[in-house]
């Protein structure tokens, strides 16, 4: 309903629904005004009242879990925001949050389905994610920009909610295992493996498709893994996926319950199991369901249901991979079968590898 004053006839005119009205006099004008603070100005104060009673919530109790739930539901209701992170790490503040050093951070490895990993864990209301990867403890130009820059690229949380960023590279990295304990030596890390052959592959294939991008020579598989008849163990893909190397490292600093290994190959087959672990590891409620997921028979993968939408990852995670020569993955697996049976020992779990 809307009200008009005509102050030429000194009477009210009310345009309702369908049809219009024209009524005029003192009586009509009380009537009317009445039905029209009944109508309009008592729910605009009802309205006035929720929104200060949420305000005063949120800035007096420091926001503890309902209260995010209560602003993800009030999110999807007005439409603001497509995804949780995304608002976090909007520029304006939302009240009673703020920009946190990470409590968790997923380490690696590249190509262990760490995106995936990282969506996936962003469904949970206690967790935020940093957006993009920050490269800050592997980087040398980026941590001697020191600690606030690292925080300020963190999205906004309330104190009940644990920041994560990844950052596949940490893993492989020599310095980052010293430069993270110096930051947090009691954070929970992240891993995320699959088969170290599979990652070598999914590598190649992630550098292949650069390239082809941006008009630069490509080799095939095979001619890049073998040289001189033999495996290139120098090649950068195989190195990346010696496990038992890298995690010695991060053993020197953290202790192994320290450090929570997600299984990617489970993790692309079946993701709940998984993502209930993480939960657990973090000492987090049970928020993540089986609705919350989908197989995408199109993309081949499970893609995610939250927020009111659905969404797949970028199609840069997922592609079809080369098929390669028998005889070379049978010495990819040969050459990994140490270092795996060592990784095992290191971390007292076996895995289904090759
Ligand atoms: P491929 O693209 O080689 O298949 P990362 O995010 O660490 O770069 O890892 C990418 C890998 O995540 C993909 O490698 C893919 O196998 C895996 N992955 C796991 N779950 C996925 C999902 N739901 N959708 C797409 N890729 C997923």
């Amino acid at each position: 309903m809307q009200m008009l004053t005509d102050a030429s006839e000194n009477c009210c005119l009310f345009t309702t629904g369908s049809a219009n009205q024209l009524k005029t006099g003192p009586i009509y004008c009380f009537i009317n005004q009445t039905q029209y603070y009944i109508e309009l100005i008592i729910p605009l104060h009802m309205a006035f009242l929720l929104v200060s009673a949420y305000l005063l919530l949120t800035h007096t109790q420091g926001a503890p879990v309902e209260n995010g739930a209560l602003l993800e539901t009030l999110k999807s209701q007005v439409g603001l925001f497509s995804n949780k992170s995304e608002h976090y790490s909007a520029q304006v503040r939302p009240p009673g949050t703020s920009r946190r050093i990470p409590q968790t951070i997923i380490i690696g490895v590249r190509k262990g389905g760490t995106r995936a990993l990282l969506e996936m864990l962003d469904i949970h209301p206690n967790i935020v994610v940093a957006a993009t990867e920050v490269h800050f403890f592997d980087w040398d130009e980026n941590y001697v920009k020191g600690i606030d820059w690292y925080r300020s690229l963190m999205p906004f949380s309330y104190g009940n909610q644990i920041t994560i960023e990844k950052t596949p590279g940490y893993f492989t990295s020599p310095q980052a295992p010293e430069r993270i304990h110096d930051m947090n030596s009691s954070i929970k890390l992240l891993l995320i493996l699959r088969d170290p052959t599979e990652r070598v592959i999914s590598d190649y294939t992630q550098v292949y498709y650069n390239r082809v991008e941006s008009h630069k020579p490509v080799q095939l598989f095979e001619d890049i893994v073998i040289k001189n008849g033999a495996l290139n163990t120098k090649y950068k893909a195989i190195q990346r996926s010696l496990y038992d190397v890298h995690m010695e490292k991060w053993l020197k600093h953290f202790s192994l319950d320290q450090i929570h290994i997600v299984d990617g190959n489970t993790l692309i087959k079946d993701p709940l199991p998984e993502l209930q672990k993480v939960e657990r590891f973090l000492n987090l409620p049970s928020r993540i369901m089986s609705s919350n997921f989908y197989f995408n028979q199109t993309k081949g993968f499970y893609c995610i249901r939250s927020d009111g939408r659905e969404r797949c990852l970028h199609e840069s995670k997922g592609r079809p991979h080369p098929l390669v020569n028998n005889t070379v993955l049978e010495q990819l697996y040969s050459y990994f079968k140490e270092h795996n049976a060592k990784f095992y020992r290191m971390v007292n779990h076996s895995f289904d590898w090759h």
